[in-house]
Formats: structure tokens, C-alpha cells, sequence
């Protein structure tokens, strides 16, 4: 078959266009198994545990190296895993307020109905004695809050987190600060000072949310509310 020389030359240009652009792009993009792994992880993620090993997967992707694309994306799914998580955890001090940890419950091991929210707390009181479930999701509330003022972190609608913020810092502190009061109050062993402390966490949230996360439009699902969002 006949090729020009224009067509010929295009051949060329294309292949070193080629060996250039994907050069770089893989010298950049060591992490992209474990991003990979961490988008697969997250989807089936059922527990906490599962939820620790997408961060886990995204810091060493980040670690290997990510080119700016898939850094964007790894920044995103890390604040969605982090907000699923400190949801968790206080799911199992919101809890308390409706059942003493105290209290004896069945032996019998927990199987979640395939269309119920898996609930951690319960899970994780087969395993772990029910207070120790409540001092655990209280510390790791202390612990993972700080997360949210890493700065590059970005919200779903790319938007970086406004970490840099007096009021995203105050918020930020404010949730530390009750998840140490929460720790303490599971130490205290008394359902009622953990459910007064559940209050102040469900208030710790709900004032970041409002100023952050709430915007016009209505549901989470509502595109122009997502785009109003960490402004
Ligand atoms: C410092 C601010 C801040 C604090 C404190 C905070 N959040 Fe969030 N949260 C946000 C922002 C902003 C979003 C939206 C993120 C996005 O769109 O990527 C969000 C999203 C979420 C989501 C995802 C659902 C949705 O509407 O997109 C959950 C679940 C969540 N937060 C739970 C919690 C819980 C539970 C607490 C308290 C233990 C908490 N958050 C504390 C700022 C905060």
C-alpha cells in the first residue's frame, strides 16, 4: 500500500509523540495499583477494617507517586473513606444512647440481612467487649480527625478542603476535642455521660456540615448542592 510521506512522517511523529508522553506518564504513575485496589476496596467495603485498608492502599499510591489526575483522585476518595469512617465510629457512640453496653446480650454471631446498613458497632461487640467497642471508636475519632487538615485533600467535587480556614480549623478541633470527651466518658463505664457526650458529637458534626457541606439544592444526590459544597 502507498503511503504518503506526510503519512509516513504522521507514523513517526505519532510513535515518538508516544514514547514521550508515556514515559513521564509512567515514571508518575507507580501508585496506580494500589489506586486501583483501593477504588475496589472501597466499593465492598463493609467494616471499619476494610474502610482503614482503602487509606492504607491511597497513602502508598500517593507514596509510589500519582500522576496529577489520579493524585485529584486519590485526594477525593480519601475524604469520602475518611467522612465513612468517623460516620462509623460515631455510629457506635451515637448507639449508647439506646443500648447500655453493660448489658448482657445474646451469644449468637451477627448476620446483617443482605439489604440492612451493616452495623459496625454490633459486629465489632462479637469480638471486642461492647465498652471497648465505644473506647475505640472514641479515640479513633480524636485520632482521624486531625486527617481532615492535611492539606491537597479534596472534597468529591474536586474542590480543595478549605484546611487553611479559621473556622474549617475550629470545626476540625472541636471534633477532636469531643472525641477525647467521648473517650473519657467510655472509660467512666456510664452510659449517661457518653450519651451527654454523643450530643456534643452529633452537634460537632452537624455545625461543619452546615457551613461546608449543607448547600442549597437540597439532597446529597442534587449535583448543584455537591458543587456548592467546601466553599
Ligand atoms: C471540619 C468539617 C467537618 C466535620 C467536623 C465533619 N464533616 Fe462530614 N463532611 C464534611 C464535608 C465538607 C463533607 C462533603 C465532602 C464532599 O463532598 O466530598 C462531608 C461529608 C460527610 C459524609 C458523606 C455524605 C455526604 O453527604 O456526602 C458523611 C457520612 C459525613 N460527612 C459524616 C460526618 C460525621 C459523622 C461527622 C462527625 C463525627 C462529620 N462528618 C464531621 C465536613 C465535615
Amino acid at each position: 500500500m502507498f503511503l504518503s510521506a506526510l503519512g509516513r512522517w504522521s507514523i513517526v511523529v505519532g510513535i515518538l509523540w508516544l514514547a514521550v508522553a508515556s514515559a513521564p506518564a509512567r515514571a508518575d504513575d507507580a501508585g496506580q495499583e494500589d489506586l486501583d485496589e483501593a477504588t475496589r476496596l472501597k466499593i465492598s467495603a463493609q467494616n471499619i477494617d476494610d474502610l482503614g485498608k482503602v487509606i492504607d492502599r491511597l497513602d502508598s499510591a500517593k507514596d509510589k507517586g500519582l500522576d496529577a489526575e489520579n493524585t485529584k483522585y486519590a485526594n477525593e476518595l480519601l475524604v469520602s473513606t475518611l467522612m465513612q469512617r468517623a460516620m462509623t465510629y460515631a455510629s457506635a457512640i451515637f448507639n449508647v444512647q439506646g443500648q447500655d453496653p453493660g448489658e448482657k446480650k445474646a451469644d449468637t454471631p451477627y448476620e446483617p440481612s443482605a439489604n440492612a446498613n451493616f452495623s459496625w458497632a454490633v459486629w465489632g461487640a462479637g469480638i471486642y467487649s461492647p465498652w471497648e467497642v465505644v473506647d475505640y471508636a472514641a479515640l479513633s475519632i480524636a485520632d482521624a480527625a486531625p486527617l481532615l487538615l492535611v492539606p491537597g485533600r479534596r472534597c468529591e467535587n474536586g474542590r480543595p478542603v478549605p484546611s487553611d480556614r479559621d473556622d474549617w480549623k475550629k470545626f476540625t478541633q472541636d471534633l477532636i476535642d469531643v472525641g477525647k470527651a467521648a473517650y473519657k466518658a467510655s472509660q467512666s463505664r456510664s452510659q449517661e455521660a457518653v450519651s451527654d457526650v454523643s450530643n456534643q458529637l452529633a452537634d460537632a458534626c452537624l455545625q461543619c456540615h452546615e457551613r461546608y457541606r449543607d448547600k442549597p439544592g437540597g439532597s446529597a444526590a442534587d449535583p448543584s448542592n455537591k458543587a456548592a459544597r467546601c466553599l
